[in-house]
């Protein structure tokens, strides 16, 4: 029998069936609402699922807030501990993918952010890989361009800007590719449709700055801190142009979802000798068994659900040293 499944609605946990807002809200209407996506990974052996970096996702959140203004009513601490509390009440015994949503609440014809309370809702859905196969994707630059910081800042997980993200992912795939790179209107690589690019090039990592357009990822800011402290691999942050992708040794994405995902060809150019790279191939093992709480030294970005540690919120972990 399925088991039950509960959500955090409008301030308390009802089951996930219940958790469905009016056709009128704001956020619906224009896609004013804010988002994280947080995995959680399951590891058999110990019984246990580990949030991964739980804070950072809500640092995250509380920033966009701020961008769109939205009030915060609850503390960082409370934040990751309802997350705690609902991913122990679905008592997953998979892989899971946790998303807090907060939105415009008011039920009201007009776009307008203020006078205009905010309600924070949060599910968990069991979730596997993004990418199946682990021979590498084949990539498009796509004709879309990423939505610029002044027009919506793509550093905020805002709803609405997705929409950009469906129509280059759309294309890209009814063209018959895995996955596209977006530019910024300069014509600079900004990021995946939902993921972080790194580049390899003579043994250096190199990724977009951000200002770019991009989300400032969590599994970006991962990477640039493990390659450093693993291979003593610094990350150069710099403008990439086009052009660069087609030279590339290796190319990669990363984020919660897609995780690493190495790219083994773009516009039907292969990148390097059109296999997964040795980089990338490295960084993608150590990440996974990271996540799944099989490297003590990262135990820090690990929330275990079941069996706190003293360390429910990963406080330990701070803010990320590496990141640029
Ligand atoms: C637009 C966009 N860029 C990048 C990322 C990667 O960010 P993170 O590593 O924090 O998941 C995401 C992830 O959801 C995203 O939506």
């Amino acid at each position: 029998m399925e088991k039950k499944q509960f959500a955090y609605f409008e301030g308390k946990f009802v089951p996930l069936e219940e958790a469905n807002i009016n056709i009128m809200t704001s956020g619906f209407l224009y896609g004013t609402a804010i988002f994280e996506g947080l995995r959680a990974y399951w590891n058999e052996r110990k019984e246990e699922i580990y949030i991964f970096r739980l804070r950072e996702h809500y640092e995250r959140l509380q920033d966009s807030m701020k961008i769109m203004r939205m009030d915060v009513k609850y503390s960082l601490d409370e934040l990751c501990n309802l997350t705690i509390e609902l991913a122990r009440r679905n008592n997953p015994r998979g892989d899971t993918y946790i998303r807090p949503t907060v939105y415009k609440a008011a039920k009201q014809i007009g776009p307008s952010l203020l006078n205009n309370p905010s309600e924070l809702c949060i599910f968990t859905v069991a979730f596997g890989d993004y990418f199946h196969g682990a021979d590498g994707l084949h990539v498009q630059v796509s004709a879309w361009r990423r939505v610029e910081d002044n027009a919506i800042p793509a550093r905020a997980k805002i709803v609405g800007a997705y929409a950009n993200t469906a129509l280059a992912k759309t294309d890209a795939v009814a063209a018959g590719f895995d996955e596209c790179i977006v530019l910024s209107e300069n014509g600079h690589v900004s990021e995946g449709s939902a993921m972080n690019v790194f580049m390899v090039k003579r043994g250096k990592l190199i990724t977009t700055p951000t200002t770019e357009n991009i989300l400032e990822g969590i599994t970006r800011n991962t990477i640039i801190e493990m390659a450093a402290s693993e291979w003593g691999l610094k990350t150069e942050c710099r403008p990439i142009d086009r052009s660069e992708l087609y030279i590339a040794d290796e190319l990669f994405f990363c984020g919660t979802g897609a995780q690493i995902a190495p790219i083994v060809s773009v516009d039907r150019r292969p990148v390097g000798n059109g296999k997964v790279g040795p980089i990338s191939d490295k960084i993608r093992s150590l990440y996974v068994s990271m996540c799944r709480g099989d490297v003590p030294k990262y135990s820090k970005w690990l929330t275990p659900v079941f069996k706190p540690d003293g360390d429910p919120m990963g406080q330990a972990a701070g803010k990320t040293a590496g990141c640029c």
